[in-house]
């Protein structure tokens, strides 16, 4: 997965972890809290363009996600719906919006058709928009993802090295990933972009994902830097 030598913009992966306790403490259901995550998310998108980043990929929800209540699982569903829905807003700061998960078509896949639409018409209307690129990870887990680039590159490719895993990813063009944050004092990696995050510089705050603001993001940023 060599990067491109000219493009030295940074490439920010988020685990946007901590929505139930930020509710928590405020004696509000988790669901209010994943709204919450999902607003700051669209705040958060606005910083990162000011700031030049180049790449930003954020865990909307993982492949572990599903065992959540039902209830809750279907909220969260319904914010995708509506981060993918921001098309105006990414069109005006000229982003161009990837989702990296389960192909819909493989059989472990679970987005429902509704999500599917959503995510399908976010990458076709901002596919033109040449800024910062916003890869959102939906029912997606680094295993899985490995797990298929392995057998692909076993029936595809001659052989497999690191180049023909890396070319069989959900998204080949991903670059490597200079910094890693992981938010609400978890100090754990999780199931997230395990191949592309080898080499990540790892930013881990106390502040729950709602709280994540333009001055944890220039913490995380020092890091690269
Ligand atoms: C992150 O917040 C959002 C998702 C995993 C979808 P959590 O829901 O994990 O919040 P905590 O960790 O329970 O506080
Ligand atoms: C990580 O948060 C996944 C996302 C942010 C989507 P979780 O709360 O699901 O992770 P664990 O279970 O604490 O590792
Ligand atoms: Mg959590």
């Amino acid at each position: 997965m060599p990067r491109d030598e000219t493009d030295l913009r940074l490439h920010v992966a988020c685990i946007m972890d901590g929505n139930g306790r930020w509710a928590g403490r405020r004696g509000l259901p988790r669901t209010d809290g994943h709204t919450a995550g999902e607003e700051n998310l669209a705040a958060l998108v606005r910083v990162a363009v000011k700031r030049n980043i180049g790449w930003l990929t954020v865990f909307g929800f993982s492949t572990e996600n599903w065992r959540r209540p039902r209830p809750e699982v279907r909220h969260i569903l319904g914010l995708h719906e509506k981060l993918f829905g921001r098309v105006a807003e990414l069109n005006e700061l000229n982003v161009k919006v990837q989702w990296i998960g389960r192909p819909f078509d493989s059989r472990e896949a679970r987005t429902p058709k509704y999500v599917q639409r959503a995510i399908r018409k976010a990458i076709a209307d901002t596919a033109q928009n040449t800024g910062m690129v916003l890869t959102i990870a939906f029912d997606y887990g680094g295993r899985s993802e490995l797990v298929a680039a392995v057998e692909q590159a076993r029936t595809e490719s001659d052989g497999i090295t690191s180049a023909t895993i890396g070319e069989h990813l959900y998204l080949p063009e991903l670059p490597p990933v200079d910094v890693l944050v992981r938010t609400s004092g978890e100090r754990r990696v999780s199931n997230f972009l395990l191949w592309q995050a080898a080499g990540a510089a790892i930013y881990f705050t106390e502040a729950p994902w709602p709280d994540f603001d333009e001055a944890e993001l220039d913490a995380a940023l020092a890091l690269a830097r």
